[in-house]
């Protein structure tokens, strides 16, 4: 299979969606793979450094393009590359459709065949692909939201875990998935008072085993949702519904009653967010402020710390990789169910029942398209 790495060109972006020993497998195997030139820079992976394990070098991502029969990439297409898409042609990289209409109707149009990592799941239940970039979030989020206090910044001014005779801030963390208990286990460490809010029950209880005493779970509902955001200095959003456009949970209204000077890091945003004013942000400007608030929305968080997030997140997605490479399209998605529920698209239709329902395409099993 003749595979391309393309520069990611959405801004602030360091990851690349390989490292030296996927090439160096993937060469191996037979399978031809092509990156554009520069792709490694971010995480200081030179082109020479891919070229000595068999990568071709290539200068232009429209060549990338046109030669490759599956793109891997990180993050999804942006409206400049929409036109470099080609028909059957595999994109397999992070897609949250549910956040983006267009892009769902741009792939549909040219027939392209997508998988998200973010919907590819375990047979536990769990998303192995997005795991990895959801644990950088999770610890970045405590870090950015700290920033996101100091007074420059239009925060109140005040250190997460307070000093001696004077107190910690408080911290309310909207989801205790794995963003969430990343975020907790960071703001518990650095003494702030934690609570951890999800819906599910069975969650719940493991947090409350084994987290520290400075984290309180909470089960969260309207009524919890609102007291706890009422008294947070910082709100980190993290509640996510599989596939679908992230719940909305702090309307305007609950925004308005917030501190001034408090802050939320919306990590949801990439599903569209948990907060009705929050809109995408980029690392260069991460932060802008409605009713006192400083809300922090970057899309792609991990984009920043690339030289651990790259690796991080190579880690898992290579063996999908190879299986898609060495065994093609249909016979890797017949055979791997983890890998089937990464599929969103496959000529012209949609096998994401939540992406269906939302934007009203016509929904097709996945099993009956293969
Ligand atoms: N901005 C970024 O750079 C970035 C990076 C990584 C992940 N993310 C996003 O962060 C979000 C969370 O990812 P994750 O890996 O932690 O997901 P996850 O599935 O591990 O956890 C989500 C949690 O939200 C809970 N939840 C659902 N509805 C809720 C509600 N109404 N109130 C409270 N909790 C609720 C679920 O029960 C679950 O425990 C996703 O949208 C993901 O795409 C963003």
């Amino acid at each position: 299979m003749i595979i391309g790495i393309p520069n990611e060109i959405i801004k602030d972006e360091n990851r690349v969606a390989i490292v030296p020993v996927g090439v160096e497998e993937l060469t191996l195997a037979g399978h031809i793979v092509l990156i554009e030139k520069g792709a490694g820079l971010g995480t200081g992976i030179s082109d020479a450094a891919f070229q000595n394990v068999g990568a071709v070098i290539v200068e232009t991502a429209g060549e990338i393009y046109r030669r490759a029969e599956c793109i891997i990439k990180v993050k999804e297409p942006q409206s400049a590359e929409y036109d470099l898409l080609k028909e059957n042609q595999i994109l397999f990289c992070y897609l949250h459709l549910a956040a983006n209409e267009r892009l769902t109707r741009e792939l549909l149009k040219r027939k392209v065949t997508a998988l998200a990592y973010e919907t590819v799941q375990d047979e536990q239940g769990g998303l192995p692909l997005l795991t990895p970039m959801s644990e950088v979030a999770g610890r970045m989020s405590i870090q950015e939201g700290a920033k996101c206090l100091e007074k420059p910044a239009g925060g109140k001014g005040i250190l997460l875990g307070g000093v001696t005779g004077v107190k910690s801030a408080t911290v309310v963390i909207l989801g205790g998935g794995i963003v969430g208990t990343n975020a907790a286990k960071v703001a518990a460490g650095l003494g702030a008072n934690v609570a951890i809010m999800d819906t599910n029950h069975t969650r719940l209880r493991y947090l409350e085993d084994v987290m520290p005493k400075n984290v309180m779970t909470l089960a969260s509902h309207r009524h919890n949702i609102r007291d706890a955001v009422r008294e947070a200095d910082l709100v980190v959003a993290a509640a996510l519904h599989r596939g679908e456009r992230a719940p909305s949970l702090i309307p305007a209204s609950l925004l308005k009653q917030m501190k001034p000077g408090s802050a939320i890091v919306d990590v949801a945003i990439d599903q569209g967010g948990c907060c009705e004013t929050s809109r995408p942000t980029t690392h260069s400007q991460p932060a802008y402020i409605v009713d006192e608030v400083v809300h922090y929305c970057v899309t792609n968080m991990p984009g920043a710390v690339a030289g651990t997030s790259t690796y991080a997140l190579t880690n898992v997605t290579l063996p999908y990789v190879y299986k898609l490479a060495n065994k093609g399209l249909r016979e890797s998605l017949r055979q791997d169910t983890s890998l089937r529920k990464g599929l969103n698209l496959i000529n012209g239709r949609c096998t994401l029942k939540p992406i269906a329902e939302q934007y009203q395409l016509s929904y097709a099993p996945p099993e009956d398209l293969l």
